[in-house]
């Protein structure tokens, strides 16, 4: 219910074998609950499944790093970002420390200035909104879409003053906005966008990858991020040359050569070692979107006539960063999953206006309605690229027995 996804991932064999065909799998919830329930806890994320899954590739990518002793940029770097940019369509990538680093990067590259104006949603992870003030900025924070929680486009322009330069727009739990407005409004009134895609890669938009939407994108490699690394790191994404240019130079020290520095940059270079990982990591992540996607369905079709479960927009493919569900009684719901050994999360607790860090900001006429209402009732549940579908049952069988109590 609720699912419309146009876009399909090319299903590869590999992929098969992690999920018998959804329908046709019909052991009682009983039998499939006592197994695994017995056999081991289940991760919100399970990266060490995602590491025994791939060991003898990423043991042999770290120690080859590590006997070259090439530990700051270099090969690994450089193909990297050439097989990043290539999957996603831009015309390059820029390897970086983390995905805030990467916000950071992309404002520094348009020129933020103190006082100016950057309109963001009101529902997101912090560094969405933080840069923006790191850099002296002021977000200007707009509610929220009630079905995909990305910033609703219909509510941006009344928001747009003299002062305002540019608009990050956030693809949440792996769906991108409507940036087919979003980028007409920016040619309108000459704002720059920045795709925050930490949580999307993966994702598409009408048939284009997210991080290749507008003119800069950033990611996370966050290790729970749909690609995600074994420490912090990050990419902007650009198909211009000139900002390609300047955000190299500004992830290092603003050097043109060594020890020759044109302008004030930062130390915000990915480690190798990480490069490596994730370029193993790159190779499986096809088959990773379709488990996730699969998963996603299984949950919806289980789900569905007892919670809110997600919408995807027409024309959109998440890449499932987050299953969010939205439910009255978070919290008893969560202490009964809990009882059951079954992990939750919820992103995010608190909408960004309300922060104590933007308290200063606070206009408190101001209503963030789906956001606040957001806030009270998300609720995700375990997802990552190898949930097993047996996982994904005894989840859902525990939300309904939770909500016939
Ligand atoms: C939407 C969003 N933006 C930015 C970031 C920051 O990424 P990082 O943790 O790599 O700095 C995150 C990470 O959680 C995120 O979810």
């Amino acid at each position: 219910m609720f699912f419309n996804v146009v876009d399909k991932i090319t299903i590869s064999q590999s992929s098969k074998k992690h999920f018998p065909k959804y329908k046709s799998y019909s052991r009682p919830f009983s039998v499939i609950f006592a197994e695994y329930h017995l056999v081991f806890i289940m991760q919100f994320c399970d990266l060490n499944r995602q590491y025994e899954a791939y060991r003898d590739e990423i043991d042999e990518a770290v120690h080859s790093v590590i006997s070259s002793s090439s530990f700051i940029n270099g090969k690994e770097i450089e193909l990297l970002e050439t097989e990043l940019a290539q999957y996603c369509g831009a015309k390059h990538a820029i390897a970086c420390s983390s995905g805030t680093d990467a916000l950071l990067l992309a404002m520094m590259a348009y020129g933020l200035q103190p006082g100016d104006e950057v309109i963001c949603p009101a529902f997101s992870f912090f560094a969405s909104a933080s840069m923006i003030s790191f850099l002296n900025g002021i977000p200007v924070f707009v509610d929220v879409s009630p079905t995909n929680f990305t910033i609703d486009a219909d509510k941006i322009e009344e928001k747009i003053t003299l002062r305002t330069k540019g608009i990050i727009a956030v693809s949440l739990f792996g769906q991108c906005p409507d940036f087919e407005a979003i980028n007409e409004l920016a040619e309108k009134y000459g704002l720059w966008v920045i795709e925050d895609g930490a949580q999307s890669f993966g994702a598409t938009y009408f048939g284009q990858k997210s991080c290749a939407l507008t003119e800069v994108s950033t990611t996370s490699f966050f290790p729970a991020k749909p690609l995600g690394c074994y420490g912090d790191g990050g990419a902007v994404f650009t198909s211009n040359d000139e900002l390609a240019h300047l955000i190299k130079q500004l992830r290092s020290h603003g050097q043109v050569q060594r020890y020759h520095h044109q302008r004030i940059g930062l130390n915000a270079r990915m480690d190798t070692l990480q490069a490596a990982i994730l370029r193993v990591k790159l190779k499986h992540f096809d088959e990773e979107l379709f488990t996730r996607q699969t998963a996603a369905e299984a949950y919806t079709e289980l789900l569905g006539d007892w919670v809110m479960t997600p919408v995807v927009n027409e024309g959109c493919m998440s890449s499932w960063a987050q299953y969010t569900i939205i439910v009255k009684n978070r919290e008893k719901l969560r202490a009964d999953l809990a009882s059951k050994n079954i992990p939750t999360a919820v992103h995010y607790p608190i909408p960004l206006p309300a922060q104590e860090a933007f308290s200063h900001l606070a206009h408190p006429d101001e209503v963030f309605k789906v956001a606040d209402l957001l806030s009270d009732t998300v609720l995700s549940l375990p997802m990552h690229g190898l949930i097993s579908l047996n996982e994904v049952e005894t989840v859902a069988k525990a939300i309904i027995e939770s909500m016939q109590d």
